[in-house]
């Protein structure tokens, strides 16, 4: 089932990125490339650097060696707005700020703004302008029908559910129409049946709109079932990667999970914290 998809050339490379909190090196040499078109899954035991790499592949953070490339073009060291305008997007959690407006705002606010949508724009071509609005809201009501949240468009986001906020995460990034989605254990605190729809949306936008998703997940059940390739890190490397059948399998996998996290090294002086870029942090 996964053969066609196997087979997409990488969209992402990440070549031998290194960052280090004072003495803790949180990534440490990672090396590996994502397929375009597939569900990849990353995991590997806490600390093992995979928020890090995460922050490091969507620019809020700096790494302090490396390469890393997307769809062929170089994005090392790029700050996060001009990674999200070539198409790659992490989801971000509902803040406080995002809690306390309407659910249909959320999802307007994440819309990219328009080259040129300047004072000039909107007295020359009013129509356009308007037209481009008419879509922006049609795209939104669109994806909450697509995850169940229509009915939710005017309420305040801070009430939804749990699993109900992780799928507007997920709708949110979805209005800059990706064409890389990056999530950060997206079942985490979510019910079966909600986390059942995020994957089959998963499945479903990377099947007809090629979408490529690389997901941190822990439930392995999750990552053996849904996932056409399985990257595995520990100490801020990768140490193994395959089908989920083949790191399963993989001596080095069961060490790395039995061996935790205990061997982190500790720090030389107080962490430094890296400096997030600015840029938009999705509304
Ligand atoms: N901002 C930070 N400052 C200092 N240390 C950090 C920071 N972020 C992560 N770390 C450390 O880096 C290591 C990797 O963390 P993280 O990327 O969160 O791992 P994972 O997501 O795989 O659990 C851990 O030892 C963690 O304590
Ligand atoms: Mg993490």
């Amino acid at each position: 089932m996964t053969e066609a998809r196997a087979n997409g050339k990488p969209i992402l490379n990440v070549q031998d990125v290194h960052l280090a909190f004072g003495g803790i090196k949180a990534v440490n040499g990672a090396t590996f490339d994502v397929r375009e078109g597939s569900i990849t899954a990353l995991i590997g035991p806490n600390g093992a650097g995979k928020t890090t790499l995460f922050n490091i592949i969507t620019g809020f953070y700096k790494p302090q060696a490396g390469e890393i490339t997307y769809n062929g073009e170089s994005i090392f060291g790029k700050p996060p707005h001009a990674i999200t305008k070539r198409g790659m997007v992490r989801t971000f959690q509902i803040t406080k700020a995002l809690g306390a407006m309407p659910v249909i705002d959320n999802m307007l606010l994440a819309a990219p703004r328009q080259p040129g949508e300047n004072l000039a724009t909107l007295l020359t071509r009013r129509r356009a302008v308007r037209q481009r609005e008419k879509e922006i809201y049609e795209h939104a009501y669109e994806l909450l029908r697509t995850f169940n949240l229509e009915s939710k468009a005017n309420d305040y986001a801070a009430t939804l559910s749990g699993g109900q906020r992780k799928l507007l995460e997920l709708a949110r990034a979805l209005m800059t129409e990706p064409r890389m989605v990056l999530l950060d254990e997206p079942m985490a605190g979510i019910n079966p049946s909600l986390g059942r729809r995020l994957l089959e949306h998963m499945e479903r936008l990377r099947s007809e709109e090629g979408v490529t998703f690389l997901f941190v997940e822990h439930d392995m059940e999750v990552v053996m079932n849904h996932s056409d390739e399985v990257i595995v890190m520990a100490l801020g490397r990768v140490i193994s990667r395959g089908t989920p059948q083949e790191v399963r399998s993989d001596q080095r996998v069961v060490d790395a999970y039995l061996g935790g996290s205990g061997e982190t090294e500790v720090p030389e002086g107080p962490p430094t914290p890296p400096s997030a870029d600015g840029g938009v942090q999705g509304g």
